[in-house]
This record gives C-alpha cells, sequence and structure tokens, in this order.
C-alpha cells in the first residue's frame, strides 16, 4: 500500500519553494540591516523548557505538544515555538554578557498537534526574531517596525493590520485577573469546557475563546485598560506614540491576550484585513521568562510569523510574487550532432565555475526545438556548438531578447556576455 504524509503535515515543492525560499531571503536580509545575527537552535528540547516556559495553563503545553520518551528515558518534545528555546540558548551561552540587547533572528518547523484545517498545520514554519536582554520599550517598537517593514517588501503592508494590547505589568494582571474571575464566576456554568479549565488555569485565555455562544459574555467582561498601572500605561502609551511616528498602522485590540502564558506589557498580532482567519504573525514583551528559565532578570521581546500563511497571502495578493517564481537562466547550450555533448559539458563548467547559469539540452532534437525548451526556461543566451565549432574552437552565441547571433571564441564568451 502506498505510504502518504503525516496528517497535518505538507510537502513544499516546485513554485512553492521558490516563494518560500524568496520570503525567508527577504526576512533574512532586513533582520540583518536590524543589526540582528542568525540564530539555529535544535528542534528537539527537554519538555520541561516548554512547561516552564510557554506554561502549564496554555494549549500548546496542555494539549499540543509531541512529546515522546527518547532511548535514555528522557522526556523531549519537538518544539512548538520558537521563543523558549532561544531564550534557553541565550541562557546557556551566556550571551548576555555580550552588548544589549542580543538581536537574533531563526526561521524552521515547529510543531503541534491541532485540528488541520486550511492555514492550520500540525508541522508548519515560523519565522522570527527574539531581541533579548533590554526593558526599555523603543525594542518592542523595533521588533514591530521591523515586522512591519517586512510586510512592506513583501508588498503586503496594505493587506494586514496590526493589532495590540498592553496586558501590564505583574501588578496589573494580579489585579485583573481576579476581576475576570469575579465576573465570570456568574456566567461560567454556561460557558465552554475550555473556558470552564481556563478559569482555574488562566482567565486571561478566557478572552481569546472563540466559542460563538461564550462570545456575548467576553464583550462585557471588564477592560484590561481600566486595570493597567501608572507604569505599564505610560508606557503603553510612549508605546503607541513611537508606532504613530514611525507611521506604524495599528489598532487597540482589548481583548488580545495571547494563547501563551509568558507574555507582559505589550502584545501584538498581525492579520489579513477584512478576514476572519488567524494570525499571520504574532508576538509581545516577557519580562519574566528570561528569569524562570534560569537567567538573569532581563526582558526581552520578539515575534513570529507563520510561513505557510505569509506564503499562501504573498501568492495570492502581492504583485511581487511573479517577481519571487521567476526562473531565469543565463544560457541555454545547444549541442548539435555526435560526439558533441562531452564538448558542451565543458562549456558547461566552465560558464557555471565564472558564476553564470547554463542548462544543456541533453534531448537529440531539431533546432527549433531547443529554441522552444530555451525560451520555456527564460534563458538569455542560446550557445550553438557542432562539429565545426569544435574544430574553430569557437561556439554561436544568440542573445534571445535582441535575436542577435555572433560567433565567438569559448575564451571571448564570458565577455561577450557581460556585455
Ligand atoms: P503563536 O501566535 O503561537 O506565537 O504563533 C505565531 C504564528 O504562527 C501565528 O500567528 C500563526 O501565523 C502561526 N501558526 C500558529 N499555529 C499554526 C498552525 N497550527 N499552522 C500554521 N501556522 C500556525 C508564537 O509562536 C510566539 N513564539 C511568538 C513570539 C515570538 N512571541 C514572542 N516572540
Amino acid at each position: 500500500m502506498e505510504i502518504r504524509n503525516v496528517k497535518g503535515t505538507h510537502d513544499i515543492f516546485g513554485e512553492e519553494t521558490k516563494i518560500y525560499d524568496y520570503v525567508i531571503d527577504v526576512f533574512s536580509r532586513l533582520c540583518k540591516r536590524y543589526g540582528a545575527s542568525h540564530i539555529v537552535i535544535p528542534t528537539i528540547e527537554h519538555t520541561e523548557l516548554f512547561q516552564r516556559g510557554v506554561g502549564e495553563g496554555s494549549d500548546v503545553v496542555r494539549k499540543e505538544m509531541y512529546t515522546f520518551e527518547d532511548k535514555g528515558g528522557r522526556l523531549i518534545t519537538l518544539r512548538p515555538e520558537f521563543t523558549a528555546g532561544i531564550v534557553r540558548s541565550f541562557i546557556q551561552n551566556k550571551f548576555y554578557v555580550n552588548d544589549l540587547p542580543c538581536r537574533l533572528f531563526y526561521h524552521g518547523s515547529v510543531f503541534r498537534y491541532e485540528r488541520p484545517q486550511q492555514g492550520r498545520y500540525r508541522q508548519f514554519n515560523q519565522l522570527g526574531v527574539e531581541f533579548l536582554g533590554s526593558d526599555n520599550f523603543f525594542v518592542d517598537v523595533e521588533t514591530i517596525s521591523l515586522a512591519f517593514s517586512f510586510l512592506k517588501k513583501l508588498g503586503l503592508d496594505k493587506n494586514v493590520i496590526v493589532k495590540i494590547n498592553s496586558l501590564g505589568d505583574l501588578e496589573t494582571r494580579n489585579n485583573y485577573r481576579q476581576a475576570l474571575k469575579d465576573y465570570f464566576a456568574q456566567h461560567l456554568s454556561n460557558m465552554c469546557e475550555d473556558c470552564q479549565s481556563r478559569y482555574e488555569l488562566n482567565p486571561l485565555r478566557i478572552l481569546d475563546c472563540k466559542v460563538d455562544a461564550d462570545r456575548a459574555y467576553i464583550e462585557k467582561a471588564p477592560s484590561i485598560s481600566t486595570f493597567l498601572s501608572p507604569q505599564s500605561s505610560k508606557r503603553f502609551n510612549d508605546t503607541i506614540e513611537a508606532l504613530k511616528q514611525l507611521e506604524i498602522p495599528f489598532e487597540i485590540d482589548q481583548t488580545l491576550v495571547r494563547g501563551l502564558d509568558y507574555y507582559s506589557e505589550v502584545v501584538y498580532e498581525i492579520h489579513i484585513k477584512n478576514a476572519n482567519e488567524g494570525a499571520i504573525g504574532a508576538g509581545g514583551h516577557y519580562s519574566t521568562l528570561i528569569e524562570e528559565l534560569g537567567g538573569p532578570k532581563m526582558s526581552g521581546v520578539g515575534f513570529s510569523f507563520g510561513l505557510e500563511r505569509l506564503v499562501s497571502l504573498f501568492a495570492a495578493k502581492s504583485n511581487l510574487s511573479q517577481q519571487a517564481v521567476k526562473d531565469e537562466i543565463d544560457v541555454y547550450i545547444m549541442p548539435i550532432g555526435d560526439g558533441v555533448h562531452s564538448h558542451a559539458l565543458k562549456i558547461a563548467q566552465y560558464l557555471r565555475d565564472n558564476n553564470i547559469s547554463s542548462e544543456i539540452c541533453l534531448e537529440k532534437t531539431k533546432l527549433g526545438n531547443m529554441f522552444k525548451k530555451a525560451q520555456k526556461r527564460n534563458a538569455k543566451f542560446a550557445l550553438i556548438v557542432g562539429e565545426d565549432e569544435i574544430k574553430n574552437q569557437t561556439v554561436q552565441l544568440k542573445n534571445l531578447s535582441t535575436t542577435e547571433q555572433i560567433e565567438v571564441k569559448i575564451a571571448d564568451i564570458l565577455n561577450k556576455i557581460k556585455e
């Protein structure tokens, strides 16, 4: 019987891969311009990292982790997100002794046992940043500005909206949590099972419930803005002012609480405008995660985009996506006659060694067909080589956009192409 891929996973190939590569390339180059360096962390971590880092109260830890015991009896988890692993690496490798903030960017696959549907997978890819070791709100703003510039570079800035909220400091959240408990206590028996367990574990998460019948209660729940401590309130106002100065469009959404437990102060999500789908990216500030995982008392902030969701939006909406999939080669080599192929191979190698992409027509076919193939590959030049050319150490070089054809000595091919 044929073996199929595991439910919730998908192959990425053909034109789609080109878009993935393009998007990752744009992101990597932009991150470097923000002074961030690339970090690659393991796909597997000790389960405890996510239990302590992401939080026992989060859906990710409660229901979605791929966890197994390895042959040495260790409890191991396939990373369900990057932030906890990056923070672990920051602490373990003592990045904090260097200049701070330490700016890192990453991309790779993550795993969550969720119900697969459009745009939701069990293995998917994220790309993101974590800026670690500074509590300055400007660093929070810098990450939002990076995320927005990235979308601009992809030609998607008009298609998205940045939703932002503040979860305040510890004092804010303690007071707010109590207020939510008092409020939801009266309605809890009519609400879904998930909300009932969230009530015990983390009542803020009730605000994130998508069950229609519960929304009526949630809409009337107290809003966090009235609970923000004076410091958190100032911090949030300063953040908003800075975003306005940078002309980053945003919308304050007081029901935005995020599904992972480590956030405090500013949180944000990036959504497709006028669409009811999940976020394409999300992030926020965390002030206790580094310390909770055994590091110094320092804050961090970061975001991750879901690459699948981003790529599908880019392919559907951005006029730059054609450029991303455009496949071009410099030279299409056409060997004519018997015993010419090995000579053609040598020419191809010579061109490739000199950074000129080339492909040889391996099929024995008419010259007309070879030109059709060259056109399909979007080749800039056709290079024709037959027995006479081998004798004379020349080739016929045809510029496929001007149709000009000239005979060139092999030693002159590079100059002619560069001309
Ligand atoms: P998250 O909201 O859990 O945040 O995930 C970030 C993004 O990953 C989402 O906005 C979504 O685009 C994508 N995503 C999540 N689940 C799936 C899925 N099952 N299939 C496809 N895409 C999905 C985090 O992971 C945090 N670590 C973000 C962060 C970084 N906060 C601070 N630093």
